[in-house]
């Protein structure tokens, strides 16, 4: 099945577009990873991922009805032969179809630059309930997690804030693929975002999945580990144990990039600087600072620690940018 057939089965026949519609969506950091698709043209994953929403960090976009199709990011208008217009332009053709209005897309991240994540997973979800709202297409949120997806895996989950899994599913179109919020929430925890290099990446995440995917010997275990170490992740969410979530979460990570680091040739993502952060921070936990780190498919770390440690992740990490996952999410 093709992303135009999945998505024709619930679109109308006739858009009503609105004059302008706006969504906001946060970035995501997984604590258990999405790591591989199981299908690539619908964005379906080998396994399950949980997540927390980064709170103010994210995408705000804004859809505004235009004699001309343009997109305008942070601020600046984007040639529409780019690269990130053109990925753009191909979603909101899958939802737009034939229907002739053209649009002006406005998006500005809240992201800052130094924090070293990718914006693409609240870009595709903020755009997706922006599209939801501009043609008054009023889908439940279930199906807009699985439009979301198909613009990038993590967006699956960029719709909410707080704690989100995104079950894999088992459906062949993915109408069963998508991400649900967490309702328990954990008022002290807390992430803070530690740059070790904020240039753009050799391979994306997708490119990188897909070669691991196909080449690691490692990868076959994978799947097992990351659906055992989501279950173990939730119950220490519920039970509030932030020793086992920490744990958990970095081993995680790290398996991620044990199959990355197998695959022929080998991908490796982490640069010097990264190792030498990871045994510092350990050195810091070793001295009783109760820290954890994940990290993506880039060199940079996230930090995992309880708000009672504030002041002494401060002191050891004063560059880091700390979010308090749990701020405003009433506003937003
Ligand atoms: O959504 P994508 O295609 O950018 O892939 C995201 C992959 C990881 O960030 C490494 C893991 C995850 O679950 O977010």
């Amino acid at each position: 099945m093709t992303k135009t057939q999945y998505l024709a089965s619930f679109l109308p026949t006739t858009l009503t577009p609105k004059t302008t519609a706006t969504a906001y969506a946060p970035a995501n950091i997984a604590l258990s990873k999405y790591w591989g698709k199981r299908n690539r043209e619908l964005n379906l994953p080998t396994n399950s991922s949980l997540s927390i929403s980064l709170a103010h960090l994210g995408s705000q976009t804004t859809l505004t009805a235009s004699d001309i199709d343009r997109v305008t990011l942070n601020g600046k208008n984007i040639p529409l032969e780019q690269a990130f217009a053109k990925k753009i332009f191909a979603f909101i053709n899958l939802i737009r179809g034939n229907h002739e209005g053209k649009i002006h897309i406005n998006t500005t991240n809240t992201i800052p630059t130094a924090a070293g994540l990718a914006s693409s997973a609240s870009g595709f979800a903020a755009l997706t309930l922006a599209l939801n709202d501009y043609y008054q297409l009023s889908l439940p949120q279930p199906i807009l997690s699985t439009i979301a997806r198909i613009g990038s895996g993590s967006a699956s989950r960029s719709l909410w804030h707080g704690f989100v899994k995104w079950q894999k599913g088992t459906a062949e179109d993915g109408r069963d693929s998508y991400a649900m919020p967490i309702t328990t929430q954990w008022q002290d925890l807390r992430i803070a975002l530690l740059e070790i290099h904020t240039g753009e990446k050799p391979i994306s995440s997708g490119d990188g999945m897909n070669h691991t995917t196909a080449t690691s010997p490692l990868y076959a275990n994978w799947a097992t580990t990351a659906e055992a170490d989501m279950q173990t992740i939730e119950r220490a969410i519920i039970e509030q144990d932030f020793h086992t979530l920490g744990a958990t979460a970095e081993a995680n990570a790290l398996a991620m990039h044990a199959t990355m680091l197998a695959a022929r040739p080998s991908l490796c993502y982490l640069l010097p600087e990264t190792l030498l952060a990871i045994h510092t921070l350990r050195t810091h936990r070793a001295n009783g600072l109760p820290v954890y780190f994940t990290i993506d498919a880039g060199p940079n770390l996230k930090l995992l620690y309880a708000k009672p440690c504030e002041a002494d992740i401060t002191a050891a990490y004063p560059q880091a940018i700390k979010i308090n996952p749990w701020t405003n999410l009433h506003e937003t």
